[in-house]
């Protein structure tokens, strides 16, 4: 049978969990007409809360409607990408053109003036030009009320110089009245320095969307749903136990659903066709391996060396940590430690659970630090001798 969850970055669920408000809510702004506020938003929240799902998902609305949809992702060169996207008919024949163009004579002084001239030139050029063929598409597009809508996965630092050609252009576009949407996603401090640049103010009235845990009853629902629906049935408890192991966290839907059904599908011995309690156990614990290498890994590596020391401070205690004891186990004052404390909640690692206390947010976070402490810290030590 094949097996019905997606435990893959960017992979549709089976069931999108929790997040039929926020696509109402685009629905309502596309059919509210141009210049509604939530056609303009951001998406953030930790790794593995579903945001490239969720850009997917706000795409689904939007071609429901008939809307021309442009999917980018934030890496170099994306402006000229959008651009071509949008005149793709007319991009073919300039992909003719090329190979002429670059026959010239290479390494002569006026190829040397264009290239440096080009790299100043680019942002402007760039948001013209793309102003220019959203405008181009929009013409006809209009007239049968149709749209245009881009979405922007991963916008990162790097691409701050991109995002202001991009934004200048939106703000034309939103200011011309034009029947567009932009919506953009990252993780949550990326995303803030985007949002905070002096060139790029006018995305502060974009409608924020902080992604986090989904109610663990729309959880549990979503398994039975997926479960039943694809061959396989299970008890009341088995559900219970499925919901209570993903902590709400979306990844980890996707995870312990797949491996729980490799274990029940996979099992020799045992009832077949049923999902039973040992596949459930035997499910959960891949899946919490699963999310170590995929989740906490990559989240501890982008992280400072003080700010993993800060995480594996915490993971002394059993339950939430005194901010306190956190700074004297850092041999550190309170205020430099506080640095990390900020820095990590605006990640969505932890978070205040009280005055003067923290405690993880991704699930299992503790149990990987336990087990994979002593290697962090050697990996500080080595890079401190760097
Ligand atoms: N609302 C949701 N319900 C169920 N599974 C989800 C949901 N959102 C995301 N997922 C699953 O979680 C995983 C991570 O989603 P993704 O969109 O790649 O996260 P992000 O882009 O925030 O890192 C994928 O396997 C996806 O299928
Ligand atoms: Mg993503």
């Amino acid at each position: 049978m094949t097996n019905p969850f997606k435990p893959t970055a960017g992979m549709t669920p089976p069931v999108l969990v929790g997040r039929q408000h926020d696509l109402d809510d685009f629905s309502y702004a596309l059919d509210d007409g141009v210049g509604a506020p939530g056609r303009l938003m951001y998406i953030t929240g930790a790794r593995g809360v579903g945001k490239t799902v969720m850009l997917n998902a706000l795409g689904n609305v939007a071609r429901q409607r008939d809307w021309l949809v442009i999917d980018e992702t934030a890496e170099n060169g994306f402006m000229q990408r959008l651009i071509d996207a949008l005149r793709k008919p007319k991009h073919l024949i300039n992909a003719v053109k090329l190979p002429s163009a670059s026959m010239g004579v290479p390494g002569t002084p006026f190829d040397a003036t264009v290239a440096l001239g080009s790299v100043e030139l680019a942002g402007q050029e760039h948001a013209l030009d793309f102003r220019q063929a959203m405008g181009d598409r929009l013409d006809k597009l209009e007239k049968k009320q149709r749209g245009i809508l881009i979405t922007l996965d991963e916008v990162q630092a790097s691409s701050l110089d991109e995002m202001r050609s991009l934004a200048t252009a939106v703000q034309h576009l939103i200011r011309e009245q034009r029947n567009i949407a932009f919506v953009f996603a990252g993780l949550p401090s990326m995303v803030e320095d985007v949002v905070n640049d002096k060139v790029l103010t006018f995305l502060r009235r974009a409608e924020r969307r902080h992604l986090g845990d989904v109610p663990l009853e729309e959880v549990r629902n979503a398994f039975k749903e997926t479960i039943t629906a694809n061959g396989l049935t299970t008890d009341e408890a088995t559900l219970d136990m499925l919901a209570a192991a993903t902590n709400g966290y979306p990844f980890m839907i996707q995870l312990v659903g797949y491996w729980t059904w490799r274990a029940a599908d996979g099992r020799e011995d045992g009832p077949s066709g049923v999902l039973t309690s040992g596949d459930a156990e035997n499910g959960i614990a891949r899946a919490k391996l699963k999310l170590g290498d995929m989740v906490h890994g990559p989240a501890l590596d982008s992280l400072s060396p003080v700010a993993r020391d800060y995480l594996l401070a915490m993971a002394q205690d059993d339950g939430p940590s005194s901010t306190r004891d956190v700074a004297r186990r850092l041999e550190r004052d309170a205020g430099y430690a506080n640095v990390y404390r900020t820095q990590l909640i605006k990640e969505d690692i932890i978070y205040a659970t009280g005055y003067g206390y923290v405690d993880f947010k991704l699930p299992y976070l503790r149990d990987y630090l336990r087990e994979h402490g002593a290697y962090h810290q050697m990996r500080r030590t080595l890079e401190a001798g760097d």
